[in-house]
C-alpha cells in the first residue's frame, strides 16, 4: 500500500509523549519474566516488535496481561520457564532474536527461534560466536550464522568476551546468558553501546560492574519484581526533532522523553547543526534519565558525524540523513557500516530514496556523503518495510515540493503505532 503525504500546511506545534521506548520496552519483559514476582510495567511500547517479545514469553508459560493501560508480568525466576511447543516467532525484531538467543541458550530444554524475512537476512554469527565460547548449543538450521537457530541444553561457563561490533544486542545477549553460567562473564566494546540491559538488571536485583566500555555480571542472581516506567523512545523523539528543525515556525514539546547518554547522539549533533533544543524537568524514572525537550524550527548546517558518538545515535541516522539534506553544506556519516545490517541495508536505501527527491548523495562503505541545502521535491519512497525509513520520509515530506509517496508505509506499527495520525496532527494536513 502506497501511503501520500502532503506537505506540512504551516509550522508544526504541539506537546506530545512519545510512546514508551522500544529497547526498554523489551528488556522489561524479558527481566520481569526471569524474575520473582509481579513487575508492573507503565507506558510500555505496544509496537509489533514488542510484542512479539510477550508471545515467546507466553509461550513459555510466562503470565503477562494488561490491564488500565499497564503491563504486568507474572515472572517465575531464573528457571521457571516452560519449552515453548513451537518455534518461537520473532518477526522483524533484531533485538527479540539476539537478547532471547542469551536466555535460551541457558534453559534446560530445546528451542527454535525464527522470524520474518529481513532477519533471516540479518547476521547471527555475532551472537553464535560468544554463545559457543560459553559452551553453548546453538546452530543454524539453515544458512550458516542465520537464522532460523536451534538452541539445545547445555551447561554455560563465564566468559571475557571482547566483542568486535559495538553492539548492545550481542552486549546483552552474553550478559543474559551469563545469568545461568558458571562463573562471571565479562564484555567489552570498542565504543559503548546502549546500556540499559546494565540499568535495568540493577534495578531487578543483579550485581553489574561496569566500566570504561566493559560489563560484567555475576551468574544466578535472584532477580524480583519490580516497578518499571519506560521513558519516551528518543528514537521515536528524533522525527519530531527533525520535523520541528526543518519547518519554519515550528515548535513541539517532547515530554518525558529518554535522555540516556548512550542514546543522545541525536540531541548532541542537532546542536552541533544548529537545532534549537531545550531541555525541561530533567528526572529519573526507573533508572534511565528523562526530560521535556523542546524544540523549536532553526536552520541547519552540515557537519561530521563518526567515531564513539555512532552507537549512540545508530537508529537515528536515516532521520539524521534527513535533516542534512535540508541543512546547508555537506554532512558527512562514516564509521556507521553497521547500518547495513539493520532492518534494511540503510546506506543504500537512504541513498536511493533520497536521490529520488533530488538530494546529492553518495554513499560510502561505512556511511555517506550528502550535500544538503537543495530544495527536496516529493516522490515514491521503497521503504523496504524498514520503519525508521518510512518515518523519516515522512518527515522528509512535509518540506518537500510536492506530495510523498511511501510504499509499506504501515511497517511503522514496529515501533510507533498512530506515527502519521501524530504527525499530521502537529502539521495541521
Ligand atoms: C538495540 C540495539 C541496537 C539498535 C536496535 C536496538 C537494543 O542494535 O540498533 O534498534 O535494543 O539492544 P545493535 O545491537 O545491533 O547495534
Amino acid at each position: 500500500m502506497v501511503r501520500y503525504l502532503q506537505p506540512a500546511a504551516g509550522p508544526l506545534k504541539g506537546e506530545m509523549t512519545v510512546p514508551g521506548d522500544k529497547s526498554v520496552s523489551h528488556r522489561s519483559i524479558m527481566l520481569g519474566s526471569l524474575a520473582e514476582g509481579t513487575t508492573r510495567i507503565r507506558h510500555f511500547l505496544k509496537g509489533e516488535d514488542c510484542l512479539r517479545t510477550i508471545d515467546c514469553f507466553r509461550k513459555m508459560g510466562i503470565s503477562i496481561r494488561e490491564e488500565n493501560g499497564e503491563v504486568f508480568v507474572e515472572g517465575k525466576g531464573l528457571d521457571g520457564l516452560n519449552p515453548p511447543g513451537e518455534d518461537l516467532y520473532v518477526g522483524n525484531s533484531g533485538t527479540t532474536m539476539r537478547l532471547m538467543a542469551g536466555i535460551l541458550a541457558g534453559q534446560t530444554f530445546e528451542s527454535v527461534l525464527d522470524g520474518d524475512a529481513s532477519i533471516r537476512q540479518r547476521p547471527m554469527k555475532r551472537v553464535i560466536t560468544p554463545l559457543t565460547d560459553m559452551h553453548a548449543k546453538i546452530r543454524s538450521l539453515d544458512r550458516q550464522d542465520y537464522a532460523p537457530l536451534a538452541i539445545s541444553p547445555s551447561a554455560l561457563r563465564g566468559i571475557r568476551y571482547a566483542s568486535p561490533v559495538a553492539s548492545a544486542q550481542v552486549k546483552s545477549c552474553i550478559l543474559l546468558a551469563g545469568l545461568y553460567a558458571d562463573s562471571a562473564v565479562t564484555v567489552t566494546e570498542p565504543a559503548l553501546s546502549r546500556d540499559h540491559t546494565e540499568r535495568m538488571l540493577r534495578a531487578f536485583g543483579a550485581e553489574v560492574e561496569t566500566g570504561q566500555n566493559a560489563v560484567a555480571v555475576k551468574p544466578r542472581p535472584v532477580l524480583r519484581g519490580t516497578d518499571i516506567e519506560i521513558p519516551g523512545d528518543i528514537s521515536s523523539a528524533a522525527y519530531f526533532i527533525a520535523a520541528a528543525s526543518i519547518v519554519p515556525g515550528s515548535e513541539i514539546l517532547l515530554r518525558g522523553t529518554g535522555i540516556n547518554p548512550t542514546r543522545d547522539g541525536i540531541l548532541r549533533i542537532a546542536g552541533r547543526m544548529g537545532a534549537d533544543i531545550t531541555f525541561h524537568n530533567r528526572r529519573e524514572t526507573g533508572g534511565e534519565p528523562v526530560a521535556d525537550i523542546l524544540v523549536r524550527y532553526s536552520s541547519l548546517k552540515g557537519v561530521d558525524i563518526s567515531g564513539d558518538i555512532i552507537p549512540a545515535l545508530i537508529d537515528e541516522l536515516p532521520v539524521i540523513a534527513v535533516m542534512a539534506a535540508f541543512a546547508q553544506g555537506r554532512t558527512r556519516i562514516a564509521d556507521a557500516a553497521e547500518l547495513k545490517v539493520k532492518e534494511s541495508d540503510r546506506i543504500a536505501v537512504m541513498t536511493e530514496n533520497l536521490r529520488k527527491m533530488g538530494v546529492d548523495v553518495v554513499p560510502t562503505e561505512d556511511g555517506m556523503i550528502i550535500e544538503g541545502g537543495k530544495p527536496l521535491k516529493g516522490a515514491v519512497i521503497d521503504t523496504r518495510l524498514d520503519h525508521r525509513v518510512a518515518m523519516s520520509f515522512a518527515v522528509a515530506s512535509l518540506a518537500a515540493e510536492g506530495k510523498t509517496g511511501l510504499n509499506g508505509a504501515e511497517c511503522v506499527n514496529i515501533s510507533y503505532p498512530g506515527f502519521y495520525e501524530t504527525l499530521s496532527g502537529l502539521a495541521g494536513r
